[in-house]
């Protein structure tokens, strides 16, 4: 191949090497940013920033990028999750305490087309009754729940594995 011709192209390549490179939304709820002192019997001793590096860790083998959020608003979290369906090509979602009352994250989740998976530190059935339901169960792609911190890495993969075969 022409020596030009064959620069040319690989400088194309590495350009549109970004375009190609999948993103991925966490999203967290409420009281989540007490993680590591927030009842730790129940969702371990990790931060939500040691979280937040191991996923981003994990996923930077696998060239994806991450975007990390947290908030304590309903509407903020309803807000990301549409912005998702516009940049992102999965969303990993712990909706925490609206995971159980929220039509709104539910809606805002079945508005969109990029998949979500849902996490949960704890197993969310093996606590009190009005954890069992999840409003947000029924639009997600897929549940992981029960594996403490562990969970947010199974969710990279989940969407990994899904994103491929896209
Ligand atoms: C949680 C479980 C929810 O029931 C609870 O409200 C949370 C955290 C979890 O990660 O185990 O805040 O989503």
């Amino acid at each position: 191949m022409n020596m030009a011709l064959y620069r040319g192209l690989q400088a194309i390549y590495r350009e549109s090497e970004p375009l190609m490179r999948k993103k991925i939304i966490v999203l967290n709820g409420p009281n989540l940013n007490l993680l590591g002192s927030r009842e730790p019997e129940t969702y371990g001793s990790t931060t939500l920033a040691e979280i937040e590096a191991m996923t981003k860790a994990h996923a930077q083998s696998l060239e994806i990028e991450i975007d990390f959020r947290q908030t304590n608003i309903e509407g903020t979290l309803v807000d990301w999750i549409q912005d998702a369906g516009e940049t992102a090509d999965g969303v990993i979602l712990n909706a925490a305490a609206y995971t159980h009352t929220s039509i709104a994250v539910h809606d805002a989740i079945s508005a969109i087309k990029t998949p979500v998976v849902e996490v949960h530190l704890s197993n969310i059935f093996a606590r009190e009754e009005y954890r069992h339901h999840s409003f947000v169960s029924d639009v997600a792609a897929g549940v992981i729940c029960g594996f403490g911190a562990t969970g947010y890495i199974l969710a990279v993969d989940a969407l990994a594995a899904m994103l491929q075969r896209k």
